[in-house]
């Protein structure tokens, strides 16, 4: 990916201008912002705000405290998936989960069901397994979850990154165990059989690599929409479009063309949920205030473009600290030239509040435009 390969020189004169001119992310201004709660800033249009969490980290500060004042949804960032579930054939193990819903249930917020079906949440038990017996065992389990947290899930994450850009004969689907065993043509059968266990919860196609301004997420773009429309011509019960949301310093934004897709995704009658939020800052060199500062840009732009149109109804961060983020986790993930660790959400590692958490603040405080609800 060529385009991703420097940040842009426009976004480091925005970010050195913010630092040395106080712009509106500035440390200067983090004690104005800092009072408030972003669940409560984003409730003010209608909209929920929130994070993904391990249930062990979400119980200790500062995770714990930022969740509570902050969070007004939240998401198992793995306990939910097939794999932590079900490690071995007819093994399920739902503690995990059920901490999660537990967590949720207790701070009183809605919770995201993520995810029912993504190849690479599927156990390993199953990587010899015939069509017919994934079949059975993908339909099993995701029975077995709609019907275990059955009125308390506010959307399902139905399937999870069936799109690849790049597939050669321009399928625009990803070849993948569930491609194999499931089948491209079979995936609706998900969200149908979602609609009738959990009649409830809103259901959602998830994806990531669409969010900027290169040919990379145009042509990510153009496949999900290919892939929708022909779902919604058929009836599919698909009612949310999952924007991940791990943006990249790298790759340019460009509000015009975000709301365009947006737009795109209203007219087929889907809403939008910002699913997992982060930007990585592998590209951006110099000093801390320098990188975050090019941080709270990004994120600054990227509220400012979703809390300007009546589609998007909630963002979710993708973790809650710089130190609990699994971009520094991810083992074969990109590094920083200068071997420091990214810093990509709205709170650093001993949970202080970033430039970009005021960022963020602000655009929701401006937001002059509601969620407009399900039609
Ligand atoms: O908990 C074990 C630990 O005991 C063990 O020592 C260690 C050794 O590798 O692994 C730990 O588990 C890891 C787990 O993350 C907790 O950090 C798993 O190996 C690792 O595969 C798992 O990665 C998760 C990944 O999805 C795959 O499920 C990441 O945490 C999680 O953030 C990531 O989330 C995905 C979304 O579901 C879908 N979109 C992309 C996003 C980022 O990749």
């Amino acid at each position: 990916m060529l385009d991703n390969a420097a940040i842009t020189r426009r976004q480091l004169l925005v970010a050195t201008s913010m630092v040395c001119a106080g712009g509106a992310t500035s440390a200067q201004s983090l004690a104005g912002g800092a009072a408030q709660s972003l669940g409560k800033l984003a409730g003010r249009s209608s909209r929920l705000f929130g994070f993904a969490i391990h249930p062990e980290v979400a119980q200790k500060d500062p995770v714990r405290e930022l969740v509570r004042q902050h969070g007004s949804v939240i998401t198992a960032e793995n306990a939910m998936k097939w794999r932590n579930v079900e490690n071995a054939a007819g093994m399920a193990d739902y503690t995990q989960a059920d901490r999660v819903a537990a967590i949720a249930n207790g701070l009183g917020v809605p919770l995201r069901g993520h995810t029912l079906a993504w190849h690479q949440s599927t156990p390993g038990y199953l990587t010899s397994a015939t069509s017919a017996e994934f079949i059975r065992a993908q339909t099993g389990h995701a029975q077995a979850m709609t019907q275990r947290y059955k009125g308390r899930i506010h959307t399902w994450d139905v399937l999870n990154e069936v799109i690849d850009g790049e597939a050669p004969g321009g399928s625009g689907l990803r070849d993948s165990v569930l491609s194999k065993l499931w089948g491209t043509t079979r995936y609706p059968a998900l969200f149908e059989l979602a609609r009738t266990s959990d009649p409830k919860a809103k259901l959602a196609y998830n994806d990531y690599g669409m969010e900027q301004d290169n040919p990379w997420c145009e042509r990510r773009r153009t496949a999900v929409l290919r892939m929708l429309e022909s779902w919604v011509r058929a009836g599919t019960p698909v009612d949310v479009m999952g924007l991940q949301a791990h943006l990249d310093l790298s790759r340019p934004f460009s509000a015009p063309v975000l709301l365009k897709f947006f737009d795109e995704l209203r007219a087929l009658g889907l809403r939008i949920q910002i699913t997992e939020l982060d930007a990585r800052d592998s590209a951006v060199p110099g000093d801390i205030a320098t990188r975050d500062a090019a941080v709270a840009s990004l994120y600054r732009d990227f509220t400012q473009a979703c809390f300007s149109h009546p589609a998007v109804e909630m963002m979710v961060m993708w973790n809650v600290t710089d130190g609990d983020s699994w971009i520094n986790r991810w083992t074969q993930g990109q590094r920083r030239s200068d071997g420091q660790p990214m810093r990509p959400l709205l709170f650093d590692a001993q949970g202080q509040k970033k430039p970009a958490f005021v960022a963020v603040a602000n655009a929701m405080r401006d937001a002059s435009v509601q969620f407009e609800g399900y039609g």
